[in-house]
């Protein structure tokens, strides 16, 4: 990995093999159809996303921008970190905030991960004038690219993690409890961690964040049907499909769901597959999993993580907790 560079795909299979590997298991069998939410990056996805922190009902992104704009030097003062990794960097705005703070205290080398080349690009791109920042862009999935920046990292001091903007909220209970071990594993003792969760908050809140009146979450949604056209020469017409945000109070997950409006059968030119669709049936596209702060830190601790630090919004619910490895 070189400085301001991208760096090569992972070994472990292409973005095509990838995507197509996860289309062939989450639409190719009898089941409840579901594709992993990673895939509604791509670089219109990605732009589509801004689009939706930029949307007066999307509280979620202002939220943590508020608390870092508050509480950047006391988070840094209290991470110490000679190194930062960020899972999801997307724009950076955010984490402009943090690393202004940190870099006040002493030198600081940045290591972005995201699966969206045009994401990496709007991070360097924020970056761009911070002096004294190195700044590693690697274009991988999470875990991947947390074990390449980690190898990267030798003996240098202190590693800070970064799961920001309520993205550990798309793993299910089970899964969010296995990636929590699976980052700790890969850190050593005295390292961080901060994780931004939304919080749990009415469902009229949620619903309107999430099925906003100007469709940019529909777009958003809608386009990983073009996407699948585009990359694996599929035949979806996406107006043939709607946009269906919906809350369970009981799991809080807020669920994005593509729903087909007559019977249809979709040819994936690329893949040799044909995939059926009954008139009404959808297909799982995300998963936004509203938290508790107690819930986190339970998730945290039997993770091997220890609580160091809960930074909160009030006017929309969101929490910024720091844990220790
Ligand atoms: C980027 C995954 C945190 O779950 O709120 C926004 C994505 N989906 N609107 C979220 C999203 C619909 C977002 N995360």
């Amino acid at each position: 990995m070189s400085a301001c560079g991208l760096a090569p795909l992972p070994a472990d299979g292409t973005a095509f093999e990838r995507f197509a590997a996860d289309v062939r298991a989450g639409l190719g069998g009898p089941g409840r159809k579901s594709l992993p939410p990673m895939h509604l990056y791509d670089a219109l996805g990605s732009a589509l996303f801004e689009a939706i922190t930029r949307l007066p009902e999307y509280g979620v992104w202002r939220a943590e921008r508020r608390v870092l704009e508050r509480h950047a030097n006391d988070i840094a003062a209290c991470c110490q970190a000679d190194t930062v990794i960020e899972l999801g960097s997307g724009s950076a705005t955010k984490t402009r905030l943090l690393l202004e703070a940190s870099l006040r205290r002493h030198p600081v080398s940045y290591v972005a991960v995201d699966v969206s080349p045009s994401a990496l690009e709007g991070t360097r791109a924020t970056l761009r004038d911070l002096d004294g920042l190195a700044v590693t862009l690697v274009e991988a999935d999470y875990l991947s690219g947390l074990e390449r920046a980690l190898q990267a990292r030798g003996n240098a001091g202190r590693v800070l993690v970064l799961f920001l903007g309520s993205s550990l909220g798309n793993y299910a209970a089970g899964e969010a409890s296995r990636w929590l071990g699976a980052i700790r594993r890969s850190l050593r003792s005295g390292d961080g961690l901060l994780v931004g969760v939304d919080l749990d908050k009415p469902a009229r809140r949620l619903l309107s964040a999430y099925a906003d009146p100007l469709g940019v979450t529909a777009a958003f949604n809608l386009n990983l049907l073009a996407r699948m056209n585009r990359e694996l020469g599929a035949d979806f017409d996406p107006s043939s499909f709607r946009h269906v945000a919906r809350f369970d109070p009981r799991t809080r997950d807020v669920e994005m769901h593509l729903r087909s409006l007559r019977a249809q059968q979709v040819h994936f030119a690329r893949l040799g597959l044909s995939v059926a669709l009954r008139a009404g049936e959808t297909i799982h596209t995300e998963s936004s999993h509203k938290y508790r702060t107690e819930e986190l830190d339970a998730l945290a601790a039997g993770a091997g993580f220890r609580p160091a630090g809960h930074w909160r919004d009030d006017a929309w619910p969101f929490l910024e907790a720091l844990y220790t490895a």
